[in-house]
């Protein structure tokens, strides 16, 4: 039984995190997508918001055989991970910029807990550009997001801007 932690702000969930975890899902038998409490970062939705976003999106992804639960976590990730009984944190790579980022972050995780691995994915190409922040702002400025986030996140998102 191989569980992978996938860990994230998902504010909102986008096509890219959905493409991340349909290859997850070949890797391992259970991926849970963490969502990150975090305090000290104002967030469009909340933790029930985006979990539920994520929840309705992660059901119309082909996953197999692979589980996937959706969950949050505050503090050091490896010591949830460690919790959760995870073998692995997989995280996805778009670009070479991602890289530095994503390799400072997994070689800390290791030297705080080596039995956790992080796992990268290469993140599809048509999603290569595609980032929660980014997706936020367009919105807000009034240009089209269809096609860079599940459906029931747009609209949302449309619901969210409209309450003002
Ligand atoms: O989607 P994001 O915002 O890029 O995800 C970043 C995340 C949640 C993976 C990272 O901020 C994290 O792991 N935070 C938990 C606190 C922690 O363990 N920090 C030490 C990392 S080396």
């Amino acid at each position: 039984m191989r569980r992978a932690i996938y860990p994230g702000s998902f504010d909102p969930v986008t096509n890219g995190h959905l493409d991340i975890i349909e290859r997850g899902s070949k890797l391992f038998d259970e991926i849970v997508v963490a969502i990150l409490v975090n305090p000290e970062k104002r967030a469009l939705f909340s933790i029930e918001e985006r979990r539920a976003m994520i929840e309705e999106a992660a059901a119309g992804v082909r996953t197999d055989g692979c589980v996937v639960r959706v969950d949050s976590f505050q503090g050091l990730l490896v010591r949830y991970a460690v919790e959760q009984q995870a073998d692995a944190i997989v995280r996805g790579i778009r670009a070479v910029s991602d890289y530095e980022y994503e390799l400072q972050m997994a070689l800390m995780n290791r030297r705080l807990e080596p039995r956790v691995e992080t796992v990268f994915l290469t993140a599809a190409a048509a999603y290569s550009y595609v980032s929660s922040r980014l997706v936020k702002e367009i919105y807000q400025l009034g240009g089209p997001i269809d096609g860079l986030v599940p459906a029931p996140v747009e609209a949302r998102m449309r619901a969210k801007f409209d309450a003002g």
